[in-house]
């Protein structure tokens, strides 16, 4: 087993900038991490973080600068891979220092914890909000599952292999998800498909294995399926994901907004029981 805290979709800018001209990401990924390591130890045990990407909002090397010092408090190791509004050249900077980080070309790696294989996928397409995974890339997964044999795998993409109903972003998912489908299917373990993007909890299935998307630490999308329906982020529910592997694994959405409580339950009267 292996447990991950899963943050994805930061959308971090330069100092003084907002995300989309509203969002002081800056200030929401500083609060969000001091919020995490408030609840550590609520969190249990983690082996490491995950990053599914849109790290940063606007590929600044400063905005990457300022992410990883916030996700450098978090004392675990980091795992990254990059989002459609990340720019592979800053990124690949930033987290030179990961786990199997190659040192060129797209940003695929595979890496152990524990005794699960971990495998990142760079679906990142140059100046478009859409995400593809490259015949290099699904060669990449091909041999790393032959390689994970029976071991619990966790794949990791940034566009999620499933449509939400959200129109305006399933226009920008994830390219020819029956490729992956056929890749995945040759596995022989358990496999967890994580990612971010859709900026809210999704969960579904390509073929036999689940896909899980976590809650992103910036902002939210409404589930909204009307053909009108308004196009645009909402500010929240805002939050990550924790999530461990093998046969007992559960996935966990991990709010990041402040609520009251808890408070004891009331005793209720024999009488009404
Ligand atoms: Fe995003």
């Amino acid at each position: 087993m292996a447990r991950f805290l899963q943050l994805t979709d930061l959308h971090v800018v330069a100092a003084g900038a907002r995300a989309s001209g509203v969002l002081d990401t800056r200030a929401i990924l500083r609060t969000a991490v001091e919020r995490l390591i408030d609840r550590r130890a609520a969190l249990g045990h983690l082996d490491a973080v995950l990053v599914t990407g849109d790290v940063s909002d606007d590929g600044t090397a400063e905005s990457y600068r300022f992410a990883r010092g916030q996700l450098d408090r978090l004392g675990l190791p980091l795992l990254a891979i990059p989002g459609n509004h990340d720019d592979r050249a800053e990124f690949r900077k930033a987290f030179a220092d990961s786990p199997a980080m190659p040192s060129s070309g797209l940003i695929d790696w595979t890496t152990e914890i524990g005794d699960t294989v971990v495998i990142g996928l760079d679906t990142l397409v140059e100046g478009q909000g859409g995400g593809a995974l490259r015949p290099e890339s699904l060669a990449f997964l091909s041999e790393a599952l032959a390689r994970a044999g029976s071991r619990p795998v966790v794949v990791a993409v940034h566009h999620p292999p499933l449509r939400t109903g959200i129109r305006f972003m399933d226009a920008i998912g994830l390219e020819d998800i029956p490729a992956l489908q056929a890749t995945l299917a040759q596995a022989g373990g358990e496999i967890i498909v994580v990612a971010g993007h859709v900026h809210g909890v999704f969960q579904g299935r390509i073929g036999r294995h689940p896909v899980a998307t976590a809650p992103a630490v910036s902002s939210a999308f409404a589930l909204d399926l009307r053909p009108d329906a308004p196009v645009g982020f909402m500010t929240g529910p805002t939050g990550c994901a924790v999530f461990d592997t093998g046969p007992d694994g559960v996935w966990a959405a991990v709010p990041l907004e402040i609520a009251s409580g808890p408070f004891p339950f009331q005793e209720i009267p024999m009488t009404v029981r």
